[in-house]
């Protein structure tokens, strides 16, 4: 199911700024080379992810799940002086392709890729998150989500990707669903379920 119309996307798409063209690239040789271009997080959110680091200044920005690096480069691009992305990725062949696109980019020496699972990394990382985007495996949501709150400081933002699940959350079951009634029951958090692309989910502490 598409949440959005098909023609109100292409609308928003075509009235927002225009995707980088380090990112366009990156979104071709994405489809060309490794496939799976669904995944890409694509014009769109990258620009709000963009505009969301723009605004709230993040010093440590965490990101999970990088695929070849396209949503790690939107929020870098963004960062203040002094800023920095820890972002992790599973696949070791879609890091060294992302690591790539870093060194392309005038903004990817402020990413440091982890290569690995996603827990792990944060559990070995040190101190709080100013930003962080979790955008990996549906069934680690929740996990990520209590790794990280505890950890995001005091005016800091998650931002989940995927939560609407392309509507199969009317279905009423699977991990999204399961992370999306984690979050809504919880009374640490703050949270709005923006209907952008495939439904992302903003969340704050209490
Ligand atoms: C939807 S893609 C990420 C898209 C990316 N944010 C972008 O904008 O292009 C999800 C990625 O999470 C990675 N992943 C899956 N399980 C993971 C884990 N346990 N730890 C780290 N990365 C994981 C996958 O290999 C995949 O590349």
């Amino acid at each position: 199911m598409d949440i959005v119309d098909p023609q109100i996307e292409e609308y928003a798409v075509k009235l927002s700024t225009p995707h980088d063209a380090l990112l366009a690239e990156l979104g071709e040789a994405t489809r060309s080379d490794i496939g799976s271009e669904q995944m890409l997080t694509g014009p769109l959110a990258g620009r709000l992810l963009e505009l969301l680091v723009w605004s709230s200044q993040p010093q440590r920005v965490l990101e999970v799940g990088t695929f070849t690096g396209h949503s790690a480069l939107s929020m870098a691009a963004a960062l203040p002086d002094g800023g920095r992305i820890d972002a992790c990725e599973l696949d070791p062949e879609r890091a060294a392709f992302a690591q790539g696109w870093f060194d392309r980019s005038p903004h990817g020496a402020r990413i440091t890729l982890h290569v690995g699972p996603a827990l792990e990394t944060i559990n070995a990382l040190d101190g709080d998150f100013d930003f962080v985007f979790i955008d990996a495996d549906k069934e680690g949501y929740v996990d990520y989500y209590e790794a990280i709150l505890p950890r995001l400081s005091e005016r800091g933002l998650i931002v989940a990707d995927n939560t609407l699940w392309s509507g199969r959350v009317l279905d009423g079951e699977g991990p999204i669903v399961a992370f999306n009634d984690h979050v809504a029951a919880d009374p640490r958090s703050v949270q709005v379920v923006l209907s952008v692309r495939d439904g992302m989910t903003l969340i704050r502490r209490a």
